[in-house]
Formats: C-alpha cells, structure tokens, sequence
C-alpha cells in the first residue's frame, strides 16, 4: 500500500501535477506547488464544489480577505484554544504532537524518532496561527494572523450578505480559499500541509432547527463525492468524541487512505457560538430580523468544511491504478472525465499525408471547450500511455481512412476500446460520453 503513495507522488513531480514548493533551494516543509496538470486537476475539483454548493436559491459565495481584524481571532477562540500539545525530544530535538504519540511512547516517554526512553519533555500549548504585522513597524498593535480557516469571513459578512441579498433564513455562505496552519509535523504529501485552501459552507438556520440540517447537509455532502469519481465503499464516518471548542456536534467524513484512513471533510453543528462571540467583541449586533414574526434571531450555524487541497490528493491516490497490458505495464490514472486535467490527446497516426493538419484543425475546435493535448511524437502505443498516465478519458486518432471519410477513432481509457466517430459529431459525442461516464461507486 505505501507504494501507491510512493508511486502517486512520484508520478506526481513526473508529470507536472505536484511539485515540492521552492526545491531548488531544498524545498519548504508544508508546502506544495500545482503544475500545469495539478492546477487544472484542483480548479475542476473546486468548479465541481462550487456549483454543487452555489448554484442554488439559498447559498451565496463570498470571497473574504486572508487577513482580518485580530479581534475576530479573540471571538472565534482561535487565540486561546486553537493549540496543539507540542512536545520535543531532548536528545534528537525533534518535535511532535503529543496527541498523536501511542500510549506506549507517551508513558515510556520515548521519541518516535531516535527510540530513546524518557526524554521527551512535558506537553507546550502551541498555537497554530501564522503571525505576521500589517504597516512597516513591527510590534504588538499591528500583529494580524494568516486566517487558519475561512468560516469566520463569513460570520463576520452574515448580516452583510442577507441584507444585500434580502434572505430569509436558512440560507448559507460558501467560499474556496487559502487557510494557513503552522502543523508541528506535516504529513502525507497534500494531506497535513502548513498553507491549504478550504472549501467551507456556513448554512445559517433559526435556533431550534440546526439538528435537522445538520443531518441533511451530512446527507448532501456524503453524495457529493460521487461528482467527482470517489467510490463509497472507500469512505466512512467517523463521529467526534473530542470535539472542537465551538462545536455542539460534529462528524468526519473519512476516506481510506494508503496510509489508513484519513478525515476529507467535517460537517460541524457551531449552533450559536460564532455569531454569539462576534455580537460580544464587536459590540455590534449581528440579529436577524424576521418579518414573518417581528423578531430578532441569533441565527444558529451548521458549517460543512472540506479542505480542497485534501480532495486533490483523494482524487489523486484514488485513480492511481497500475495494471498488465500485453505484457506490460499500464500505468492509468483513472479520474473521473469531470476532473481530469485534460480531457482528450489528439493524434495524427503519421506525420505526413495532411494528417497533422487535421488533427491540429480538431485539436483547436475541442480547445475552445476544455483543455486537450495535440501529439505527434512516437509510437502511437506510447502516446496513449502518456495520456493514460496522466488520466486523460479520450485518444482521438487520425489515420489514413479520416482522410477518406472524415472519421476519427476514438479510444477510452480505462477499457482502450476503439471505435469511429465522424469528424462532425466528435465534439457531442465526447461531452455525451463524459456526462455518461460511469465509476464504479461501490
Ligand atoms: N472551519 C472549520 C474547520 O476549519 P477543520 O476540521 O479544522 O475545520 C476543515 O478543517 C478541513 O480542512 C479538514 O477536513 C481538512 O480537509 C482541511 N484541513 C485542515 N487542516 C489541514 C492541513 N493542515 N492541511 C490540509 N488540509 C487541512
């Protein structure tokens, strides 16, 4: 199983989906870069969540500024609470979580690192937060902090939002955008990294119902993996024990990592905590007010909170699959279409005989509705590789016969069956196909 993580993050750098951040000066622990590949593969993850989440009559987006007032730090109880017990080895100096040590090398005291016993110091709070300042003097009143979550731009914009957008509860909030977290160990490639981007939903609700949302958008978010090619049979629930300070409820969705399984996504029941905080150290008041019965509500919120960058590395080591094709190996990453980077190769068989021109001709007129790939070098054999390895659903070939009767073949991925499509019909058939396109779920 380690090799599938192994064999995804090389095939990763190979091809140009993720490259280590600054690594020609020996990388930054935590952070990633997305090649041309990985950017396309992300955007259409978040293209797939934004339409799921927005395009409907009671959620707005909203796109709120990476630093904010310190002050809502203090309400949300970032300040205070947002920690992680951090202990260190005196004898090797390495550091770790102490909450993610065994109870073996909790009560010996051992480091995880070089096995020695009785050596790891009492647990630190450590606070998550990046700190930076905002103006050219760097002191106490003008330290602000890199947001660790993207909910609280959206508490802070409630009334904003419903007024500009004249709701009625419930309605929600969504946003896509960078969080930042200073992990004491970051972990499995894009799985724990120290700047991640978030996709987050804030579904404000009258107090009294969040129970019942709470269990519908657990229903909502559960189906949505299917949109983007996660089987179900590699997901699971897992309730909170522990649960966070502003949550009443909560739940993970879980996906079965190669390393074990893994939290994708929380949907948390906040009930009144955050808009509660805010009216506090604001002074201001942040009520609804309900015409129907001539009342100010406190909204309660249930929040559904999904790391983006996590999703890319589920949809990343879900498709990696390697397999035996006349005697050798295939190795096909098998997203589903709506993700895939690119969604078709186009091949002239030759070079020569006005395939190229044909092919080229077809590669523009599909370019203008979805990324492709013009190709004309090597063996035909290797260039459908090359589109397998990077997940690409449809070969286009030109041969002799298009020159004849304006057919192409076009050839799927995950079965290589080939068949003809005239030239003219290529374009419904592909996207026919794509929304066609059938994962096995279960
Ligand atoms: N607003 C609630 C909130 O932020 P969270 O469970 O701390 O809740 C939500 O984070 C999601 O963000 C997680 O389920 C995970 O997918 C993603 N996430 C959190 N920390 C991360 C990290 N260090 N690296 C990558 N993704 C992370």
């Amino acid at each position: 199983m380690a090799d599938v993580m192994d064999n995804t993050v090389s095939l990763c750098k190979r091809k140009g989906f993720i490259f280590q951040s600054s690594e020609i000066y020996g990388g930054l622990n935590g952070c990633w870069d997305y090649g041309p590949l990985g950017v396309e593969l992300l955007r259409n993850i978040k293209e797939t969540w934004w339409r799921a989440m927005t395009y409907r009559e009671d959620i707005e987006g909203l796109d709120a500024s990476i630093l904010m007032h310190p002050r809502v730090w203090e309400a949300s109880g970032h300040v205070d609470n947002f920690t992680d017990p951090l202990v260190d080895c005196r004898s090797c100096k390495a550091r770790f979580r102490e909450d993610l040590l065994s109870d073996e090398q909790r009560s010996a005291g051992q480091c995880p690192t070089c096995g020695n016993k009785e050596v790891l110091t009492e647990p630190r709070a450590f606070n998550l937060m990046f700190k930076t300042y905002v103006g050219p003097v760097e002191e106490d009143g003008s330290r602000v902090f890199m947001r660790p979550e993207t909910a609280q731009g959206s508490y802070v914009n409630f009334l904003n939002v419903q007024t500009a957008m004249r709701h009625k509860l419930p309605f929600g909030v969504a946003q896509i955008g960078k969080a930042f977290r200073n992990e004491i160990n970051t972990r499995n490639f894009l799985f724990r990294t120290r700047e991640f981007e978030q996709m987050e939903m804030q579904y404000f609700v009258r107090p009294g119902t969040e129970d019942e949302w709470y269990e519908y958008w657990k229903e909502e978010r559960w189906k949505w993996f299917a949109t983007i090619g996660i089987p179900t049979r590699k997901l699971r629930w897992c309730e909170h024990e522990q649960l966070a300070h502003y949550a009443r409820a909560a739940v993970d969705i879980e996906y079965e990592f190669p390393f074990g399984w893994g939290e994708i996504e929380g949907v948390h029941n906040r009930g009144d905590y955050d808009l509660t905080q805010h009216e506090k150290l604001s002074g201001k008041s942040l009520k609804y007010f309900d015409d129907a019965s001539r009342e100010k509500i406190l909204p309660s919120v249930v929040e559904t909170a999904m790391g983006a960058s996590r999703a890319c590395m589920v949809c990343l080591v879900d498709a990696y699959h390697e397999e035996e094709v006349e005697g050798e190996k295939r190795v096909v990453m098998r997203f589903h279409p709506r993700v895939a980077p690119l969604k078709a190769g186009i091949f002239p068989l030759v070079k020569r005989d006005g395939m190229p021109e044909v092919a080229r001709k077809i590669t523009a007129d599909l370019r203008s509705h979805y990324p492709v790939f013009y190709d004309e070098r090597g063996a035909i054999g290797r260039r459908y590789r090359r589109m397998d390895e990077v997940g690409t659903p449809f070969c286009i070939t030109v041969d002799s016969q298009t020159l004849g009767d304006e057919t192409v073949t076009v050839r799927e991925r995950d079965s290589m069956a080939q068949d003809r499509v005239p030239i003219a019909d290529l374009r419904d058939q592909i996207s026919r196909r794509m929304e066609a396109w059938e994962m096995p779920l279960n």
